[in-house]
């Protein structure tokens, strides 16, 4: 069968079934988009950048970068044929700046030499006259200044004002947190490899490959028929290739078409860094009034993110952290205000969470704050406010939480991981020991499942059937390392009844599926596999059609399983049946549709149902803290998550851990800093530390909640699991919060914000002060 070295055995969904290119990773023969054998003369290609963060450019001199040794090729915003752009959304970001700069870093010139070093060298020989602006670089400047990519919003229920007038107890304060880098593995790169006549085809690192193709089109004057896009894996996306691969990918369009040679554009690790988007940092000024239980009564938000120089994904990320303000807590009385700050600084765009992590931040800052103020454990004031189940049960923005499992998950969690003792024995240790304090938390998390915007709720596929019956899968997901094409691979295998090694997995190609939706908001297996499922249904439905006429059966009497067709008595092999329907000349190629059913969204007043539904999780971690360094070490993790009736149990746990991982690092090692004149210090390894196999906790359980299939009507019952993990790493903060309470005697607030680096947790501890 298919020339892969995966043995023959059963695929059906809900097995373990390993990583598809498990054997290609681990030894190396995994092909990503630099080890693709390029055409006889390709060029390679560097960016020139700014090196302002505001300003005019006065003159733009690269008479020496052209005569540089090996340089074949040099454009700037004048070579673009069609739209110098590459928002998706909001058209206001350029491919390469023109007489304004934005931000350190921006891509003024490209480059193409005959060696990547070539290219390198040549752009640093730019002569660049500018005329320097002042530079609003951080959110306070910003609102200060009032300058937003978008308008602002707005969101109110109930009678915020009144009630928190009248309310026993109020607090309010300030929540913030810092941005995140990708760190992606494999950095942004794009091939663009010219065709006949006039033709275009992209090997782009993409999570949008049809984006990649209509920005490339716009960008080159060309239509979007003229442009092919494929991607068959990422070495990591994590967000930050959903609209930043069309940057790349249509200078490298640019350079091909000015050279009619092939061009291979990749980015470094420092120009990937500098260059592109991040997660967006955010604050919040709160106002929160509350019983003597810490149940919230009133709430008044402003909410405010550093966006950038442009709108990039903002508005969005922005929506969506409104819709996760809530986390896992009614909130019956609320007033949001949202501002999508502008500055000069990279475009913060999407990022595993996609704003929901920053949102559910804000509102655990809060239930922390009001837990300490009330000297009450917060678990005890977090579920006092969790979401009620048939009451209580009306999200902000009008959906109803009908799929609530928040309680059976805190009550499972809270006996397994033994949270109440270990608090006890950690208040112990912590009387005792004068210098490392220990902190616990357990932290919920309820993440909704859909693009907010409805029409991104939509996929398809093509499945062709060969006549000596194996199957080529086609479908408009990316694979990122998240397992979707294995997971998609089983939803095909469960309904034909075939082997793994019947079916192979091609890349995605925007020739093959059209006008797909990012690989994005966790729905990559929801909407991909319910559009390979129809397309595998349409395909056995014509074989039984088939069947029931060649040997005159009844459909009940055909049964398709492990690489067989029972035909009423007789069994026959898949390949066999499908030979004979090849010389009845019965079609053996489908295509398959999906969209997402009951979502609804109206942007104007932030209402309705965006999400099908939610998935729930809860995790428990214990940590410590040096109170001389700093240093925060985490000791002990507990993890319960639901992801229905799992596809691929090892994949969900293969995400949850990476996901899990991944939040606590944003929340306490990795650290992004801008200098004053806004150069982005942190854009290495060196100096931008993400979490490694030294920062996983001795002990560490993930569980996945069992028997609560998924009760709307996905793909097999299961649960997305992409993202809502990464929000579990919130636990991990709040245990450090709780160990910096108690290095300060147990009493009041704790002031640590995040990240929780050493030098944030010296500051909320009150630096090397005698403790108490
Ligand atoms: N897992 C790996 N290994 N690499 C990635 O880049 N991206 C995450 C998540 N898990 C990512 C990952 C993000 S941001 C999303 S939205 C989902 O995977 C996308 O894939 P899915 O919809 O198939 O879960
Ligand atoms: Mo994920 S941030 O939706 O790509």
């Amino acid at each position: 069968m298919a020339g892969s070295a995966a043995p023959s055995r059963s695929a059906q969904a809900g097995e373990s079934l390993r990583h598809e290119s498990a054997h290609l990773h681990v030894s190396g023969r995994a092909a990503y988009a630099d080890d693709i054998p390029l055409p006889a003369g390709s060029l390679h290609a560097a960016f020139g950048l700014s090196r302002i963060a505001h300003g005019r450019i006065k003159s733009l001199d690269l008479s020496a970068v052209r005569a540089a040794p090996g340089v074949v090729a040099v454009v700037t915003a004048a070579d673009v044929p069609g739209e110098n752009n590459y928002g998706g959304i909001v058209h206001d970001d350029p491919i390469f700046a023109g007489q304004q700069v934005e931000y350190h870093g921006q891509p003024l010139f490209a480059v193409a030499a005959m060696s990547y070093g070539a290219a390198r060298r040549a752009v640093a020989l730019a002569k660049i006259d500018y005329e320097e602006l002042p530079a609003l670089l951080d959110i306070r400047s910003a609102l200060a200044a009032e300058s937003y990519v978008i308008p602002s919003q707005r969101l109110q229920r109930g009678e915020p004002q009144a009630v928190l007038a009248s309310a026993p107890q109020r607090l309010s304060g300030t929540v913030v947190m810092g941005g995140q880098d990708h760190f992606y593995l494999e950095g942004q790169i794009a091939v663009a490899i010219p065709q006949e006549d006039g033709a275009l085809l992209i090997h782009s690192s993409t999570q949008h490959p049809t984006e990649v193709q209509h920005m490339v089109a716009h960008a080159m004057a060309l239509h979007a028929h003229d442009v092919t896009v494929q991607c068959r894996r990422m070495g990591g996306g994590f967000g930050g290739k959903e609209s930043q691969p069309a940057l790349i990918a249509a200078a490298a369009a640019i350079l091909a078409r000015k050279t009619g040679r092939a061009v291979k554009l990749r980015l470094d690790r420092d120009a990937d860094m500098v260059m592109t988007g991040k997660r967006h940092d955010f604050l919040a000024d709160y106002e929160v009034g509350f019983d003597a239980q810490g149940r919230i009564l009133a709430l008044r938000l402003m909410l405010a993110s550093r966006c950038g120089y442009s709108a990039d994904l903002s508005g969005p990320v922005n929506d969506r952290a409104i819709c996760h303000i809530d986390n896992a807590y009614f909130l019956e009385h609320v007033e949001l205000v949202s501002h999508r700050c502008k500055t000069h600084t990279v475009s913060n765009t999407a990022f595993r969470g996609f704003g929901g992590p920053q949102g559910m931040m804000v509102i655990e800052g809060i239930v922390d704050d009001i837990a300490r103020t009330l000297k009450a454990d917060p678990l005890d004031v977090r579920r006092v406010n969790y979401y009620g189940i048939g009451e209580r049960d009306v999200t902000p923005y009008g959906q109803v939480v009908e799929d609530n499992v928040l309680h059976t998950i805190s009550d499972q969690l809270e006996a397994s991981s033994d949270y109440r003792a270990r608090r006890a024995a950690i208040a112990a240790f912590n009387a005792q020991s004068p210098v490392i304090k220990k902190g616990i938390a357990l932290t919920p998390v309820k993440f909704g499942i859909s693009f907010n915007a409805t029409i991104y709720n939509q996929a398809g596929a093509l499945l062709q059937v060969y006549n000596d019956g194996t199957v080529l899968l086609n479908h408009g997901g990316t694979e990122m390392g998240q397992g979707l094409y294995t997971k998609v691979l089983q939803v095909v295998a469960t309904e034909l009844g075939l082997p793994r090694a019947a079916i192979r997995v091609s890349a995605t190609d925007t020739s093959k599926v059209p006008n797909t939706s990012a690989t994005a908001a966790s729905s990559g297996s929801d909407l991909n596999g319910k559009a390979a499922q129809a397309a595998a249904q349409t395909i056995r439905q014509r074989l039984i059609d088939f069947a029931c006429a060649q040997y005159q059966l009844a459909p009940e009497q055909i049964r398709f399983a492990d690489g067989q067709v029972q035909l009423g008595e007789r069994g026959i092999s898949f390949a066999e049946l499908v030979r004979a329907a090849y010389h009845a000349r019965i079609s053996l190629s489908a295509t398959g549709f999906y969209r997402t059913p009951k979502i609804h969204w109206d942007k104007a007043t932030l209402t309705g149902r965006p999400f099908y539904y939610f998935a729930y999780g809860a995790a428990v971690a214990e940590v410590a803290i040096d109170t001389l360094s700093g240093e925060l070490q985490i000791l002990a993790v507990d993890i319960l998550h639901d992801v229905g009736k799992s596809l691929n149990p090892v994949l969900d746990i293969g995400q949850i851990e990476g996901g899990f991982l991944q939040g606590a690092g944003w929340l306490t090692c990795e650290e992004l800093w801008w200098n004053a004149r806004g150069e982005l210090k942190t854009h290495a390894p060196s100096t931008y530390k993400i979490p490694t196999a030294r920062d996983w906790p001795a002990r560490f359980r993930v569980s996945l909640l069992q028997d609560e299939p998924n009760r709307e009507d996905t793909i097999y019952r299961s649960k997305a699991v992409g993202e809502p993990p990464l929000m579990l790493g919130m636990a991990v903060f709040h245990a450090a919060r709780d160990a910096c309470a108690a290095a300060r005697g147990g009493d009041g607030l704790s002031h640590l914000q995040a990240p929780a680096t050493a030098e944030a947790i010296l500051r909320a501890i009150g630096g090397l002060e005698p403790l108490a």
